[in-house]
C-alpha cells in the first residue's frame, strides 16, 4: 500500500501541490483526475523520485520514502510510466525493454514471459526501432518497461493520450489484468473520463494542487467528479 500524505512541492519559488494526500492499495486502480496544470504529473514525479517535493511523506507497505532518487523509488517498487511515453526511439523494442534491467540485481534481469502475454505484439516487434512504433504501440512498450522490476505500484501518467480508441480498450484490459493479480497498487492518471470511471476502484480530483474530492467507487457522484475535472 502506498501512501502519500500532506505533499507539497514547489518548482524554484512557485509551489504546485499544496498538501496532497492520496492512498493506493495492491489490486486497485486508484484513479487521479484533473485538468491540465493542476499537477497530476508532478505528484507522480515526486513519488517515482523525478523530482524533488518539498513537504509531506510518501510510504510504501509501511517503509517511508524518505525523499528518494528515482534509482532509489524504483528499488523500493515504484514503476513509472511517464507521460508522452518516453521510448528510446532508435534502440529497438528488446534494448528498450532491457533499459528497465539498470536497477535490477544482475540475477533477475529477464523479461518475464507473462509481459508478452500482455502485449504479444512487442515479441513480434523485438528488433524493431521504439521510434518506428505506432503511438498505441510504444505505449504498450512503456507499460512492458515499467513491468519488467515486478513493481509494488505502477504509475501511469495519461496512458490514452493520443492513442487509437481500438488500442485504448487494449490498454484498459492490461490495466484491468495487472490489478485482478492482486500484487501491485495502481495509480492511474487520466482525463479520459469515461475510461477511468469504467476501470477505477477510487478517484481522486485534484484541482490546483489540492484534492477537491475523493471517493470510491460506487460511493462517490459520477457528475460531481465530472464537475471537478472539466475545465
Ligand atoms: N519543470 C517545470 N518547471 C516549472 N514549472 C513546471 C515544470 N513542470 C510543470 N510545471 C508547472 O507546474 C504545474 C503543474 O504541472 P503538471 O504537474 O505537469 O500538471 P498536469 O500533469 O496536471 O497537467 C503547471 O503550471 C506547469 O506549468
Ligand atoms: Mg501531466
Amino acid at each position: 500500500m502506498l501512501i502519500v500524505d500532506d505533499l507539497t512541492l514547489h518548482y524554484g519559488q512557485s509551489q504546485i501541490l499544496h498538501g496532497l494526500s492520496l492512498t493506493a492499495e495492491a489490486g486497485k486502480v486508484s484513479a487521479v483526475m484533473g485538468t491540465n496544470g493542476v499537477g497530476k504529473t508532478s505528484l507522480l514525479k515526486a513519488i517515482a523520485g523525478r523530482h524533488p517535493y518539498s513537504g509531506g511523506t510518501i510510504t510504501l507497505d509501511g517503509k517511508p520514502l524518505d525523499h528518494p532518487t528515482a534509482f532509489q523509488a524504483a528499488r523500493a517498487g515504484i514503476a513509472y510510466v511517464p507521460q508522452g511515453r518516453e521510448i528510446f526511439p532508435l534502440m529497438t523494442v528488446q534494448e528498450n525493454l532491457e533499459a528497465g534491467f539498470a536497477c535490477l540485481d544482475r540475477t533477475e534481469r529477464g523479461v518475464p514471459e507473462h509481459i508478452f502475454e500482455l502485449f504479444p505484439i512487442l515479441k513480434e516487434f523485438l528488433n524493431r526501432r521504439g521510434g518506428d512504433l505506432s503511438g498505441g504501440q510504444q505505449q504498450q512498450l512503456a507499460i512492458a518497461r515499467a513491468l519488467i522490476t515486478r513493481p509494488r505500484v505502477l504509475l501511469l501518467d495519461e496512458p490514452t493520450e493520443g492513442i487509437q480508441p481500438n488500442i485504448i480498450q487494449q490498454i484498459g484490459r492490461v490495466i484491468a489484468q495487472l490489478r485482478d493479480q492482486g500484487e501491485m497498487a495502481i495509480v492511474l492518471v487520466e482525463q479520459y473520463f469515461d475510461f477511468t470511471w469504467g476501470l477505477a476502484d477510487s478517484f481522486t480530483a485534484v484541482t490546483r494542487g489540492e484534492v477537491s474530492l475523493s471517493g470510491k467507487a460506487g460511493e462517490i457522484d459520477r457528475e460531481a467528479l465530472l464537475s471537478k475535472v472539466s475545465i
